[in-house]
């Protein structure tokens, strides 16, 4: 299968087997795609959780208005972000990239302004918005990753984010949750994997110049 191939095959799936389990070895496969998102200043101020507990996904049902993919997937990924980017996130990634790279901190201080100055620039809201957006990156990234290997997902907008922060401990944190992706595998009885492709004219859509 190419990646056109995978990409009709996967869809937004709403009834999942329960019976059926992802590996061990595919969870760490989509857990290291979700590593390798690209991010805005590569800064990764997104989280996520990856919950096979079925206790938790009981609790976070009702905060799902009740859409069974929640607690009938085999695992649950929770994506969150931090809202307030701090000096700490920066000087995180700064670290882990002196550590690999073997290079003195003076070489990056030219570097960390920038990052600085960019986000400081940004007002509280204008900051949260642009720390949220980078998990939905990270959501096409693990939805591409589900398709390519034959796994079942659905992105998940439809939840209350509250009732999420509230089970999974987030706020404390200081995190907030952005989207939820049960993966899995489809039921038989999932009407949904029979539909078209609903989508604009690539004419539509698209402008080559
Ligand atoms: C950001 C986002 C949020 C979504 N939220 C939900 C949701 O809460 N529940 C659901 O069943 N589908 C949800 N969907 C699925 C979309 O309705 C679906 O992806 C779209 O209709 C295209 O269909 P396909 O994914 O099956 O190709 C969401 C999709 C995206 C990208």
């Amino acid at each position: 299968m190419n990646i056109i191939d995978h990409l009709e095959w996967r869809y937004a799936t709403k009834a999942f087997d329960p019976n059926k389990t992802v590996s061990k070895e595919n969870i760490e496969t989509l857990k290291r795609a979700l590593q390798l998102t690209p991010t805005s200043l590569g800064l990764q101020t997104f989280h996520f959780h990856v919950i096979e507990d079925n206790s938790i996904k009981d609790q976070l049902l009702p905060y799902s208005f009740n859409q069974q993919q929640v607690t009938q997937a085999s695992h649950l990924f929770v994506i969150s972000y931090y809202p307030e980017v701090t000096e700490k996130h920066v000087e995180d990634i700064l670290n882990i990239k002196i550590n690999l790279e073997s290079v003195p901190r003076e070489t990056l201080t030219q570097f960390k302004d920038f990052v600085m100055g960019y986000i400081q620039r940004m007002d509280k809201e204008s900051m949260a918005i642009w720390s949220a957006k980078q998990t939905y990156i990270a959501m096409g990234v693990l939805l591409t990753a589900c398709a390519e290997l034959n796994i079942d997902a659905c992105p998940m907008e439809g939840f209350d984010a509250n009732g999420y922060n509230q089970i999974l401990n987030l706020t404390e944190k200081g995190l907030q949750a952005s989207l939820v992706v049960p993966v899995g595998y489809r039921s038989e009885d999932d009407k949904y994997q029979h539909a078209k492709k609903v989508r604009r004219s690539l004419n539509e859509l698209s402008t080559e110049l």
